[in-house]
């Protein structure tokens, strides 16, 4: 099963709290570590990928950006030895080319320590647009003069490049009922599951609440 999550809420929690719209980012990485961990425990969750950055929240001020970049990194340097411990596999989808080279090669590091790894994948989508993504895809069956197919397409997005398969179920934390550009394409057949509590008070119970509805779900992809 791939879970695909749209990680909302974080400034809303902070403001709720009189608090810094960082400090929601800070609470966010905890519980992205505790929903990776249950899903690595979990032996029907293959695939976890997490909005992380998006090609829009080059938007936000300078500093915030910043804090961003940073807390990633920091987090990818520190929870090294927990995708270790889980063996968990890190790869990320999204153009990384525009980000720090220290960044660039933090990331990379974190993928080829944990390449052989196979409980869970966890996929961190960074400076991601669904857009962006189709749109390199199609450039590069040009670029090799390959038919302009499904499946073509499919091979050639970010996910497609990494063996990562179609999402199963997505979630939206913080009640916006909206995509954001988010894994258009793989969502195609995803059952969704939109849950008005902001991303710091997500937890491992709630995400099991969301998976046993949807096991109640019955997905006809397109037939009857
Ligand atoms: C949405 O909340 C969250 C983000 C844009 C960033 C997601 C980042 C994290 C969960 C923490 C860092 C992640 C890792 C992997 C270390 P928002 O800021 O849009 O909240 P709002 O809509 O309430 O303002």
């Amino acid at each position: 099963m791939h879970i695909a999550i749209i990680m909302d809420g974080n400034g809303r929690w902070a403001k709720a709290q009189g608090k810094n719209r960082t400090e929601g980012h800070k609470i966010g990485a905890k519980v992205v570590k505790d929903i990776t961990t249950y899903c690595s425990n979990n032996e029907e969750i293959k695939y976890l990928t997490l909005y992380a950055f998006s090609t829009e929240n080059w938007k936000r001020p300078k500093l915030e950006v910043e804090f961003l970049m940073k807390l990633l990194d920091n987090w990818l340097k520190k929870e090294l030895e927990t995708y270790i411990k889980n063996e968990v596999k890190f790869e990320v989808i999204g153009d990384i080319s525009k980000f720090s080279k220290k960044l660039q090669n933090r990331i990379k590091e974190t993928k080829e320590k944990t390449k052989n790894f196979n409980r869970l994948t966890q996929v961190l989508a960074l400076n991601y647009g669904s857009r962006d993504e189709i749109t390199r895809a199609i450039k590069r069956l040009c670029d090799k003069n390959e038919e302009i197919t499904e499946e073509n397409i499919s091979k050639n997005l970010d996910t497609g490049i990494n063996n990562i398969p179609d999402v199963d179920l997505l979630i939206r934390t913080s009640g916006e009922v909206r995509l954001s550009n988010y894994l258009l394409w793989q969502v195609a057949y995803a059952e969704m599951f939109f849950t008005p509590t902001l991303w710091p008070d997500f937890t491992p119970q709630e995400l099991n609440n969301i998976i046993q509805d949807f096991k109640k779900r019955e997905r006809r992809f397109g037939g009857i």
